[in-house]
């Protein structure tokens, strides 16, 4: 885990920047100027309880769902940053008040560090000869945040002062537009014999399948308790601030007595005031417990079991342990140590916790599971723990429709849905459903039994399967290529095919090489008739792509529901998409000489410096035909930016064209930990959702980060095409496609029970444009593929020589 051990070599110069830098010793990213660019935060989640944590101590915390189940307030004001759960510190003989986070109160620290590590955030700081470190994660099974703070009296007096934490209470749907309206239902109460605050709402605004009419209460009870007795505590806010009042001097730490008010008439907060005495030179060690449960009775539970520094402790540590543990399996090592650091760590923890788990992150506070994301996202754990990959399968096939159609997103906690005509989304299921049986060979998947959103009947995967393939070929257009509808993984295509004439030629590619996969599937699995059908659809679709979706220099993105071109040569607007090109790379659509041609135009046309854009030239105004991808301000997001999900899909195309020397400057282009961040922005140890292209006045500014489906995707494309290490249907292939520059990599991997460990070298003595030798356990193999049986068990060795 450690970064020096992983690349053998001390870290590089570069790999620091003015606000901060990548510890070395462990996956941590240590800030130490607060005035970042835009917040730089942590997404802590587990499968239930998460939470988010800027480097200024702003952020919030959810159960189960971030946008339906949020317990603490918080509001999404990027510019201030300043919203959410504090730690102050007062000494009460001076009367001197700091936070021992940047916000709320910004104290001159002497010293200042906040390090985000894999599960945790800690915060380091001395001020008034205090030191302090504030510690927030989420305990790994139960559902508790955890504050562990530990005071250091760095001076020879002794010191009396008095730890306040504060947190303002939410229990619902966020951001809510009615505060005053919501305010109306909650309840607080103070627990004397466990020095604890409970929260709880009486309304909750969803309604739902599963709760009913949103006249009920919110099913959960929070509670914030500290480790110590507090001698006295707070559930309204306006009895702390005091009359417009400000957090960052709030009346209650003036001094004095505070006047407690709980229950039903408030506006609901738990502040806790506990006294802390501290001899000269004396370090004391606190914490707090801020619990969520379904009843009173198992909140106290939780709170009876974890308000101890001995259970925070424990619990720490086991959240360290659990990271480690999880991604150690699965390691690489290239000449770029930051892109270790990324594709071992940092990105792979964003995509479990922020996009799996958390469904969260600071510029977009979901809660939904996107019917084609989170199943991409679970493609990371195929390497790992492939049964995990499994279960998100089995809950998206729950989520279709009988005829095949699926919802675009759902809320689990309400099942409300979102029902669309975008005609990708069902695809997915069969997309990663042929991810799982080329990793794990395991069949028996597609006996998996999952009902239908309109029919309690479980019914194999497969079937599911075969009623999305029936559903996009019944929306088939009579030249033979299929309808874009409402989009196609591009949301912002939102009207393109309204009238269901519009054609899309992405989407026509991703079907076909899907029934390239779903032949092999179909053969395997007994089903002969259905792999005789599928080649022979795939062999007229590709047809139809290459007579229909040719623009003369590369592939047309769609056309409209009037028959007009998108992604022509013909537009003045969005010329050239880029998923058309490197798809019809990827599932083989391209003959040889349009392969070359299409990826030359997407180096001409879209590649910059910050990635390969999404589309040129950027729509600059508002197209109600095409959709709202026009309707965003040029070069954001989709609207040609560098949308970073669909960036990583370029460069797996670049290997595939064997463009080593493209896929050396896409890798670097992505790669956030190489940006000047004053330009960039965003944090450098997790991917943004985009970076503004070169129609934005800030291009190579980053944006959205965390929650993005571009994380798991650059783990795959990195271990399965640039170090190619790639489960195919008949093996383990060995294909890398390594940049100029590096001349050696190394990967070590599961295989299906086995541990395979892969050298890749350069050897200038092999021919030029000769294909890779491979060794496995010392012995040459006739090719490039090693089938499973030669690897079942145990520790291989595989030596890959490249040219
Ligand atoms: C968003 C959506 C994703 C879509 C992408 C491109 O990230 O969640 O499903 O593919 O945008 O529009």
């Amino acid at each position: 885990m450690n970064a020096t051990r992983n690349t053998g070599k001390p870290l590089p110069a570069g790999f620091e920047n003015r606000y901060g830098r990548f510890t070395g010793d462990g996956p941590e990213y240590v800030i130490t100027d607060p005035r970042t660019p835009r917040p730089w935060v942590n997404v802590i989640a587990t499968p239930r309880l998460g939470l988010v944590v800027s480097q200024t101590g702003s952020g919030f915390t959810w159960i189960d769902n971030s946008q339906l189940g949020v317990i603490t307030r918080w509001q999404q004001d990027l510019t201030q940053d300043a919203s959410g759960k504090f730690l102050y510190l007062r000494d009460a003989e001076t009367g001197t008040v700091w936070s021992v986070s940047p916000a709320p109160v910004w104290p001159a620290y002497a010293r200042f560090a906040c390090r985000h590590a894999l599960g945790s955030t800690t915060f380091e700081t001395e001020f008034d000869g205090i030191a302090t470190r504030w510690t927030v994660f989420c305990h790994p099974d139960e559902t508790v945040e955890m504050w562990r703070v530990e005071l250091v009296n760095l001076g020879d007096r002794p010191r009396h002062l008095e730890a306040c934490a504060y947190l303002e209470w939410n229990c619902g749907v966020a951001p809510s537009p009615r505060r005053e309206f919501t305010r109306l239902f909650l309840e607080t109460a103070f627990d004397p014999a466990r020095g604890a605050v409970f929260a709880a709402s009486h309304m909750w605004e969803v309604g739902s399948k599963r709760f009913g009419h949103w006249n009920t209460d919110f099913p959960y009870v929070a509670a914030l308790a500290c480790t110590e007795r507090p001698d006295t505590a707070q559930g309204d806010k306006l009895g702390f601030t005091g009359r417009y009042g400000d957090l960052r001097a709030p009346q209650a730490l003036a001094g004095g007595v505070w006047a407690p008010d709980f229950g039903r008439h408030g506006d609901a907060i738990a502040a806790l005031r506990t006294p802390v005495a501290l001899a000269p030179r004396a370090t004391h060690a606190l914490g707090y417990a801020l619990v969520v449960a379904e009843s009173r009775t198992r909140a106290e539970a939780l709170l009876d079991r974890n308000t101890s520094v001995a259970a925070i402790d424990a619990a720490l540590d086991a959240t360290h342990a659990g990271w480690r543990h999880r991604l150690a399996a699965h390691r690489v090592r290239t000449p770029e140590p930051t892109l270790d650091i990324l594709a071992n760590d940092w990105i792979r923890y964003q995509a479990i916790s922020s996009r799996i788990w958390g469904r969260c992150g600071y510029y977009q506070q979901s809660g939904a599971y996107g019917y084609r994301d989170q199943l991409q996202d679970s493609q990371l754990w195929l390497t790992i723990e492939p049964e995990r990959c499994r279960a998100q399968i089995a809950l998206h096939a729950a989520h279709q429709f009988a005829d095949g159609s699926v919802v675009h997103w759902w809320h689990p906690l309400s099942e409300q849905g979102h029902v669309t005509t975008m005609t990708d989304d069902l695809l997915w299921l069969a997309f990663v459903a042929a991810s799982y049986l080329r990793e794990t060979g395991r069949f028996e998947i597609l006996q998996d039994r999952a009902p239908f959103l309109d029919d309690a009947e479980p019914r194999s995967l497969f079937d599911h399967i075969m009623r999305a393939f029936q559903r996009v070929f019944r929306r088939t257009s009579p030249r033979g290529l299929p309808y874009i509808g409402a989009g196609d993984w591009n949301d912002g295509l939102s009207a393109v095919g309204l009238e269901e004439r519009g054609e899309s030629v992405w989407l026509a590619e991703f079907l076909a090489g899907l029934l390239a996969d779903w032949c092999v599937i179909c053969t395997r699995s007994g089903r002969a008739e259905v792999a005789a059908e599928f080649a022979e659809r795939r062999r007229a679709l590709v047809a139809a792509i290459n007579e229909h979706g040719w623009d003369g220099g590369w592939y047309l993105r769609a056309t409209l529901d009037d028959g007009s071109l998108l992604g022509s040569a013909s537009n003045s607007r969005g010329r050239i998409f880029l998923n058309p090109q490197i798809w019809a790379v990827l599932a083989d659509v391209a003959p040889p000489e349009r392969a070359a041609r299409c990826m030359a135009a997407v180096k001409e046309h879209l590649v910059t410096e910050a990635g390969a854009l999404l589309l040129a030239p950027a729509f600059d105004a508002p197209v109600a035909e095409i959709g709202y991808i026009t309707r965003y301000a040029p070069g954001l997001r989709e609207n040609g930016g560098v949308y970073t999900h669909a960036a990583t899909w370029s460069i797996a195309a670049a290997c595939k064209a064997r463009d080593a020397e493209l896929v050396g400057r896409l890798l670097t282009a992505i790669n956030p930990a190489l940006k000047d961040p004053d330009r960039y922005w965003a944090e450098p140890y997790v991917l943004p959702g985009n970076v503004d292209g070169p129609a934005s006045p800030h291009h190579g500014r980053a944006g959205w980060t965390w929650y993005t489906g571009s994380a798991a995707w650059l783990h795959r494309v990195v271990s399965e095409w640039v170090l190619g290490v790639r489960p195919e249907w008949d093996g383990m292939r060995f294909d890398p496609c390594l940049p100029p520059q590096w001349a050696h990599a190394e990967m070590t991997r599961p295989y299906r029970g086995a541990t395979v460990h892969v050298v890749i070298e350069r050897d200038a003595a092999l021919p030029e444009r000769s294909p890779v030798r491979v060794s496995l356990d010392g012995v040459d193999q006739p090719g490039t593929v090693i089938a499973p049986p030669a690897v079942a068990g145990g520790r291989h060795e595989v030596l890959v020589r490249c040219r």
